[in-house]
């Protein structure tokens, strides 16, 4: 296993970082994942210009242009020999003796990247579809910011694994924000798709854009609006999107069987769209 630190690629075993960067002290740092099918990245413009406008959000200087990251992706996917999974990629605020100011500013950002094998549009879980657990959002307030500062959704997704499920959804004020790492959608009895929308409240997602555009492509109603775990209960389908996983059918919300306890017919149609437009 190849992977990529500071401007090197080398074996996995032999790549370290120093005890003093802040990403290890402070969680002072910005994280992208990108889907990788067929060989290939997806979407893969959208991660990057998110992680971008991340890295400024916090003032870190983004140590590559687009094209750069893109060269530096799909080296790594090629040494790898990577056909399906994600790449990983993290920028810290660098190495410095421990102090919660800025270093000062030569201070190199610490880069890693690493590739991880995994079944994406061959999910077997998708045909089954995912039970998720409802917890309360104990996040910071700009969760717009990719930061891997990710206590809060280790130990949702935690508690969702143990109770057997697969995803969490956060909720705040009675409303649904986000899964631990992927967004919630539920689509109505009347067949709108349903989303929140945009703010500082949760990641907008790269996923999500890409199934809106679909969905409306096809002339489907799409809302951009808060839900509650109520509504959600009562919902004729529900599905999450994320980089490594898609669209992901719910079947299964709080022990509350979704649309019957199968992947709905909705759902599945914008799957199939979206692993189209990335294979
Ligand atoms: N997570 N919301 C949160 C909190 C996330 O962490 C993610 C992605 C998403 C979905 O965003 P996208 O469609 O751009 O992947 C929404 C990644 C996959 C992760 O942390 O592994």
């Amino acid at each position: 296993r190849i992977v990529y630190v500071n401007g090197r690629f080398l074996p996995y075993e032999e790549a370290t970082i120093p005890i003093m960067d802040r990403g290890f002290l402070f969680a002072d740092g910005i994280y992208e994942v990108s889907a990788v099918l067929n060989g290939r990245l997806v979407d893969n413009e959208a991660h990057l210009a998110r992680l971008d406008r991340s890295l400024a959000e916090i003032g870190i200087r983004n140590p590559h242009d687009a094209a750069g990251w893109t060269r530096l992706e799909e080296e790594l996917v090629a040494r790898n020999g990577l056909k399906e999974g994600v790449v990983y990629m993290q920028v810290t605020r660098g190495v410095a003796e421990r102090d919660f100011v800025f270093p000062s500013d030569g201070t190199p950002p610490t880069v890693v990247m690493f590739t991880q094998a995994k079944s994406i549009a061959a999910n077997p879980l998708a045909d089954r579809g995912a039970k998720v657990v409802s917890v309360e959002d104990l996040r910071w307030k700009r969760r717009d910011i990719k930061s891997v500062a990710l206590l809060a959704q280790v130990l949702a997704k935690q508690h969702a694994a143990a109770a057997g499920a697969s995803e969490a959804w956060m909720h705040e004020d009675g409303f649904v924000t986000e899964g631990g790492s992927s967004t919630a959608f539920i689509i109505t009895q009347d067949g709108r798709i349903v989303t929140r929308p945009l703010s500082t409240a949760i990641l907008p997602g790269i996923t999500r854009r890409a199934v809106m555009r679909l969905a409306e492509e096809q002339g489907l109603t799409v809302e951009e609006r808060a839900f509650t775990l109520e509504e959600a209960f009562g919902a004729a389908e529900a599905f999450f999107t994320s980089a490594s996983a898609f669209v992901m059918p719910i079947v299964e919300i709080d022990g509350r069987r979704i649309g019957g306890g199968q992947p709905g017919p909705l759902t599945r149609r914008l799957r199939g769209l979206y692993l189209e437009m990335a294979a």
